[in-house]
């Protein structure tokens, strides 16, 4: 038939991310029968820390031709506590992201070193029905926000060094990078996102009170980029004033950008305001579409409750919305988010959410969930 393959390279990893990875695939599986118009051919690795105790590296030899076959990547976690954790992120999900400079300084621009190009890394969070926020007199309503992330340079370019190590004058370097090419593009998507939401308003953080080269020039490129966006409201905020205004004052807030740390931290809180760091979901994306772009919930490997069938898959499952969505299949994204949302409403919750049920259980409501409303 003329039904289309989207290659899916799915890389579970470590700890609980193989358990949702497994879930988002039987899930895959049931929209691929519901739809009957496109089929997903998966690509499974075992880029792990298992495979790195064992063969001394996450990803093979052959891994980025296996993976720029792929129209996407579906990722769970990476991190193990037999594991340092900055090896596991600098030899897995980090080079995925941009190339990875083991030390030393690199006087090129990160565009021209990436891997993938994912340069944006996109986080929407909202509160989802039946879940409990921690803010008091936040209606779900008033927590309706989509993080850019500049994905590819900033504070985690991976440039630096040490000097005199073991000794107690040890140097140890951590630069931060920021090129006008990376910003520039960082702040146009940015302005396209928040030019397709209903509110056309997009909120920039910096600290460029204190940091005076890299986030002078964010702010800079923001305005000068603004022009071009006469019908997008904007405004600026140092990161530590937001902190208080997404606690404060959420609804004030829609669409905001942000250089890679900040987005990183900001996220995470933002995760935790709209329930919990189970549902989030985040998108690192190649807007080029020269490279396959992936997808992953932004939670970790959580060792602590690692192979109990206990992880909320909901981040994994939304995040699988998100690529749906980038693949093109807007149909297929909407039917998931709804069945995620009527599954949360019902109450049929992991404990990370204050419910009862586990792993399984949640995935097979949003499954009943998709045949019923397909
Ligand atoms: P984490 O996100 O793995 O866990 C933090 C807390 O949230 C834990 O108590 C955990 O049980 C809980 N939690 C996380 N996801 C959950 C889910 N789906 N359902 C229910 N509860 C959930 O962060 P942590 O503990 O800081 O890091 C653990 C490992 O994961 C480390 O090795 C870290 O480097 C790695 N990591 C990897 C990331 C990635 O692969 N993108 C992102 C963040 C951390
Ligand atoms: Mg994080």
């Amino acid at each position: 038939n003329g039904a289309r393959t989207y290659k899916i390279a799915s890389i579970p990893g470590d700890g609980i991310g193989i358990e949702i990875t497994e879930q988002a695939i039987k899930v895959l599986r049931t929209i691929e029968v519901l739809f009957n118009s496109f089929t997903f051919d998966i690509d499974t690795l075992d880029w792990s820390s298992k495979r790195y105790l064992e063969q001394g590296e996450y990803i093979p030899a052959d891994g980025w031709q296996r993976l720029r076959k792929s129209d996407a990547i579906l990722f769970g976690a990476v991190g193990s506590p037999a594991v340092p954790d900055d090896i596991s992120l600098w030899n897995l999900i980090l080079p995925l992201r941009k190339k990875v400079i083991h030390s030393g300084l690199l006087y090129q621009t990160p565009l021209t070193a990436n891997q993938l190009t994912q340069y944006i890394n996109l986080r929407p969070i909202r509160i989802l029905p039946g879940l409990s926020a921690p803010l008091k007199n936040c209606a779900d309503g008033d927590l309706d926000w989509i993080f850019v992330r500049e994905n590819s340079e900033g504070e985690y370019s991976g440039q630096g060094g040490t000097t005199h190590d073991d000794t107690p004058n040890t140097i140890a370097n951590e630069v931060a990078v920021f090129t006008s090419v990376g910003i520039e593009r960082t702040m146009r998507f940015a302005f396209e996102v928040a030019r397709g939401r209903p509110r056309k308003k997009l909120t920039m953080v910096t600290k460029s009170n204190a940091q005076r080269y890299g986030m002078v020039l964010w702010d800079k490129i923001f305005y000068e980029i603004a022009k071009e966006y006469p019908d997008v409201e904007t405004d600026k905020m140092l990161v530590d004033a937001m902190t208080v205004r997404m606690v404060l004052k959420p609804k004030t807030l829609d669409t905001i950008v942000t250089t890679n740390l900040h987005g990183d931290i900001l996220s995470d809180l933002a995760a935790a305001l709209a329930g919990s760091i189970g549902v989030a979901a985040s998108s690192s994306l190649d807007p080029t579409r020269q490279n396959p772009s992936l997808f992953e919930p932004i939670h970790g490997s959580a060792p602590d409750i690692a192979g109990q069938g206990i992880a909320n898959p909901i981040g994994t499952f939304w995040s699988t919305a998100e690529m749906l969505r980038w693949l093109g299949e807007d149909a297929a994204a909407d039917l998931l988010m709804t069945a995620i949302q009527t599954v949360t409403a019902s109450g049929i919750k992991t404990r990370d959410l204050g419910g009862t049920n586990d792993l399984i259980e949640v995935t097979e409501a949003v499954i009943v969930e998709l045949e019923k409303s397909f």
